[in-house]
């Protein structure tokens, strides 16, 4: 079997820690694996906080409500679908395009699509333009087979999570081919690790919260149940 097959296949959510460090080196190896999660137009509109210091760690399990995994895991991952970061995004890449020599047909091209996201981005005052874009967009739907953009935050976030969801998976096979075991959350105060965190509720939604460490030589792990293939998947 290969290797990616293997880790992906060995994860378990491990609800018990052994306290070790994760070197700077691994921690960028999965972080980077992360990023390399595909997203929705390239935008990554995520942004994953790495708690690891004592203190922080310590600040952050209170608020996944003292869940043993995040008590005693060695890092602690906060995904946030970020869509404030995308105006940046599109200006980084345009930049990283002008720097790899792109023709100037490609970099217009890119400029263009950049700017119809901008327009679909704005919600307006009370999500007028929203409102107003969705019309336009059933309207065009009659007669023209094409698919529905996010138009108001809410779908703009729905958005992002589903980008920053598969940048977590990634994350957590990564750490466990690298000899890690993880822990995805969604057990915490969202109200208050938002606070701490410095986050907006107009731009940020967060995820998840990942526990990062090695299993412990005490943790049980219970057997590993899935419904059967033919449940969730339909053969057409
Ligand atoms: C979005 C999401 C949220 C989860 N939240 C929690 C949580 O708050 N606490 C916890 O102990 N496990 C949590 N889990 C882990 C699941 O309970 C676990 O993945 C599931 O029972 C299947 O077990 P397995 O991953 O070991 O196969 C979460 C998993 C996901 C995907």
């Amino acid at each position: 079997m290969s290797d990616i097959l293997e880790a992906i296949l060995r994860r378990r959510a491990v609800k018990l820690f052994e306290p070790i460090e994760i070197s700077q080196e691994l921690r960028e190896q999965i972080l980077d694996a992360a990023r390399h999660a595909p997203s929705s137009f390239n935008m990554q509109p995520y942004r994953l906080y790495w708690v690891e210091s004592e203190a922080q760690k310590a600040l952050v399990a209170k608020l996944c409500m003292g869940q043993s995994p995040a008590a005693t895991a060695s890092a602690l991952v906060v995904a946030v679908a970020d869509i404030a970061s995308m105006p940046a995004t599109t200006e980084c890449q345009l930049a990283w395009m002008r720097s790899s020599n792109f023709s100037q047909e490609k970099i217009r091209d890119y400029e263009r699509t950049a700017k119809i996201g901008r327009i679909l981005f704005v919600p307006g005052p009370l999500g007028i333009f929203a409102a107003v874009k969705r019309a336009i967009f059933w309207s065009l739907n009659l007669w023209k087979t094409m698919g529905m953009p996010p138009l108001s935050r809410q779908e703009w976030l729905k958005w992002a999570t589903k980008s920053t969801s598969l940048a977590c998976q990634n994350l957590m096979i990564a750490a466990e081919a690298l000899g890690f075991n993880t822990c995805p959350m969604e057990g915490f105060d969202g109200r208050r690790l938002s606070r701490y965190l410095g986050l907006s509720r107009r731009d940020h939604e967060i995820v998840m919260v990942i526990a990062i460490g090695k299993r412990s030589h005490e943790y049980v792990e219970a057997p590993q149940w899935r419904r059967p293939l033919e449940a969730t998947v339909t053969l057409l």
